[in-house]
Parts: structure tokens; sequence; C-alpha cells
């Protein structure tokens, strides 16, 4: 657990082992980000995700969802997103500022191929998800490859606010490599 942050390389690279741990630990604050996109009337949309894949250098994390989910229509019409996760024992909040891709079919079959049998009823609810139903089970769950997306986070900037001994902020972005400067917290 670090007190305090005085190096800004040091404390990009402590937040992307947080970040990345959230694969592989299920009890990771990593494991289910919130995640922001732009709704269809222009009001925010916030919602929680299991975090699929991250990669530091690459600067691109995944989550997975169903192609008929709202979310999808809206990042089709404006692709900017955001990811917010607080991490309460490292006492590290980090706010990710992206642009997202949408892929289907061809392109994701590896990621299907690694999502256990009882997982894959999540891409194909019948009627597709959001739909008024009558009664509170009134739905089916087939797993449709069809319906299985993957959205590619491509991160723009990162800002970091850990409430150390003293709060420290900084702010990291692609366009400048990363290399990133303090902010008043
Ligand atoms: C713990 C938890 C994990 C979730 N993980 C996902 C996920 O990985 N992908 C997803 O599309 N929805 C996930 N959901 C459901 C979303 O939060 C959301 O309700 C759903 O995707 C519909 O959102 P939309 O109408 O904005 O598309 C999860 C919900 C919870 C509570």
């Amino acid at each position: 657990m670090k007190t305090e942050f005085a190096d800004l390389k040091e404390m990009h690279d402590y937040a992307w082992r947080l970040i990345i741990r959230g694969i592989v630990d299920k009890k990771s604050p990593a494991r289910h980000p919130t995640f922001g996109t732009n709704g269809l009337e222009g009001m925010p949309e916030l919602r929680t995700v299991v975090l699929r894949y991250a990669d530091q250098k690459a600067a691109n994390l995944e989550v997975h969802t169903d192609v008929e989910s709202k979310k999808v229509e809206e990042l089709k019409l404006n692709p900017n997103v955001g990811i917010h996760i607080w991490f309460p024992t490292n006492k590290l909040q980090v706010r990710i500022k992206a642009i997202s891709e949408i892929k289907i079919g061809s392109g994701v079959i590896e990621q299907w191929e690694k999502v256990p049998n009882g997982s894959r009823v999540s891409y194909g609810t019948l009627p597709t998800p959001g739909t008024v139903i009558k009664t509170p089970f009134a739905y089916e769950k087939p797993a449709e490859f069809e319906r299985f997306c993957v959205i590619k986070i491509n991160i723009e900037e990162i800002d970091l606010t850990h409430l150390g001994t003293r709060h420290t902020r900084a702010l990291y972005e692609k366009k400048t490599k990363w290399c990133g400067s303090w902010l008043a917290p």
C-alpha cells in the first residue's frame, strides 16, 4: 500500500497494476468498473460491467456485451466513453476517458471461445435487453454468438486521485505519451 506518490511514472504503473488485477481477481474493484456512455437523449448513462481485458502498453481495455443492448446503440452514435473505478483499500480513484470500438463476428471468435458455457447466455436474451415485459421472468436466455459483442476501449486520458497521507492527483494523456502531470487535487 502506498502512503504517498511523488513520482508520476510510479503512480501510473501502480494504477495499471491494480486495473489489470481486475481481470483475474474477482474480488478486485477493477473487476466491476462503472462504464459511462452518452445516452441517446444526451443524458449520461452509467452501468456496472465486468472488465475482461486490460493492456497498459496498448492503453486499452475490453468489456463484453449483447450487441442488442442500449449501450451499443449509444456507442454507434457516440463512441466516447468513461470508466470509473475506486480502489478503497489503495485509496485510489481511476477516471478514464476513451474512444470505443464495437467488435462482432469473426473478429471476436477468440474471445467467445473463452466465455464459459454458463455465461454465454448473457448474449442472446429474448426479447432484447431493455424491452418492457409483462411479468418479471417473461424472457428467455439462449446463447447466441451473433449477439456477442466486444467493446474495445481505447484510452485517451487517465485521471488518478490518491487519498494518501497527503492527497495527490495526476493526469496522463495519450497525446503526451502518458508522461503525466500533477494536478491540484
Ligand atoms: C455485477 C454486474 C456485472 C455486470 N456485467 C456486465 C457486463 O460485463 N456486460 C454488460 O453488458 N452488462 C453487464 N451488467 C449489466 C449492466 O450493468 C446493465 O444493466 C446492462 O448491460 C444494460 O445496460 P444498457 O441498457 O445500458 O445497455 C452487469 C451488471 C452487474 C450488476
